[in-house]
């Protein structure tokens, strides 16, 4: 046991700290609007090694950059294409992650190609520390890989017991990870739907390629797009029905169920029945049925439409075996 309890919170003090072990080069955990990162310096080998420790994560997964304004993302770039540009304008600080070509002095780890991952958070505290560090920050999810990545403080230090710092910004806003999007071709293609609505992205850019439209063979567009992740520790069942599911099923252990309506019981969530609220405490809810000790997490599918694209992304990797 250790009484060194890591978290803090973001005041001028805990900023000052966790700028000085950015810069020394080391690990601090801290909130983003969508779910709270694992920051290091982007392009100090050592910091970004720590990162890859502490998560357990596979070395070939490249992690999304951290920048706080527009300009500082240009120029990690080789090319900024014009639609970067009208992205940037409409969403930036914001849920949406850009892959660019990366500027050919940079090397960043786990990235196969020529490109970088880019965003500019919406989040003060984020913000505050991209400039106290004055350090791009490569910030992955600040969970175990293929875990539940954390949306408060506490599901930091209880997946990352180790982490050095956490800067306690409360519950993040959005609660799922950013969209991200690759425009280095003629068309732009998502990679990994989040956040920021298809719908929000297409009154921009106009259309957009999704990821089932990739040619069969063709090299696997985002590394990180493994099928397992986002997992809870309780085996995830995905039903139409869950008084169906109920019926079928007479477990001989304890049952979570994830709702999207219904009446309030034990072990059960009800998360609603609008994708981003639904989304922005889904991981939370996996989190609690996961500390209840749950063997079995049943989910009710929500609807198939495109609004709730990235938590049926997300539902699927979590049940996957
Ligand atoms: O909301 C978010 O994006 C959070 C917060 C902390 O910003 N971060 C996050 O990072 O979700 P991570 O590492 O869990 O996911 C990064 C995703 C992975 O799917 C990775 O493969 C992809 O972005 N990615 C990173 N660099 C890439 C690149 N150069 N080309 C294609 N995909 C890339
Ligand atoms: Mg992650």
């Amino acid at each position: 046991m250790t009484d060194h309890v890591p978290v803090v919170l973001p005041d001028a003090a805990g900023l000052h700290r966790a700028a000085e072990l950015l810069r020394a080069g080391s690990v601090v955990a801290f909130p983003t609007e969508t779910v709270y990162g694992l920051g290091a310096h982007a392009f100090s080998e050592k910091a970004v090694a720590e990162i890859y420790r502490l998560k357990n994560r596979p070395s070939w997964n490249p992690l999304i950059v951290h920048v706080p304004s527009v300009g500082e993302a240009r120029r990690l770039a080789a090319v900024w294409p014009a639609v970067a540009d009208d992205l940037a304008a409409r969403f930036w600080p914001g849920p949406l992650t850009l892959v660019v070509r990366r500027a050919p002095h940079l090397t960043v780890a786990g990235a196969a190609n020529d490109t970088i991952a880019i965003r500019v958070p919406a989040h003060d505290v984020a913000l505050r520390l991209l400039e106290a560090a004055g350090l791009p920050l490569a910030a992955p999810s600040a969970n175990r890989s293929e875990g539940l990545s954390p949306t408060t403080a506490e599901h930091v230090v209880r997946g990352l017991p180790d982490v050095p710092l956490v800067l306690d910004g409360g519950a993040c806003r959005w609660g799922i990870e950013s969209t991200v999007l690759d425009v280095t071709g003629d068309t732009p293609r998502l990679l990994r739907p989040g956040a920021l609505s298809l719908r929000a992205i297409r009154e921009v850019t106009g259309r957009v390629a999704l990821p089932d439209e990739v040619a069969d063979g063709a090299e696997r567009p985002s590394p990180g797009m493994g099928k397992r992740h986002y997992a809870p520790r309780a085996r995830l069942l995905l039903a139409d029905e869950i008084s169906q599911v109920e019926r079928t099923f007479v477990l001989a252990e304890p049952v979570g169920l994830l709702a999207l309506e219904g009446e309030p019981a034990q072990d059960t969530e009800i998360l609603g029945a609008d994708p981003e609220h639904y989304a922005a405490d889904l991981y939370a809810a996996l989190h609690r049925l996961d500390d209840r000790g749950v063997a079995t997490i049943i989910v009710q599918r929500p609807p198939a439409t495109e609004e709730w694209l990235a938590v049926h992304d997300r539902l699927n990797r979590a049940a996957a075996r």
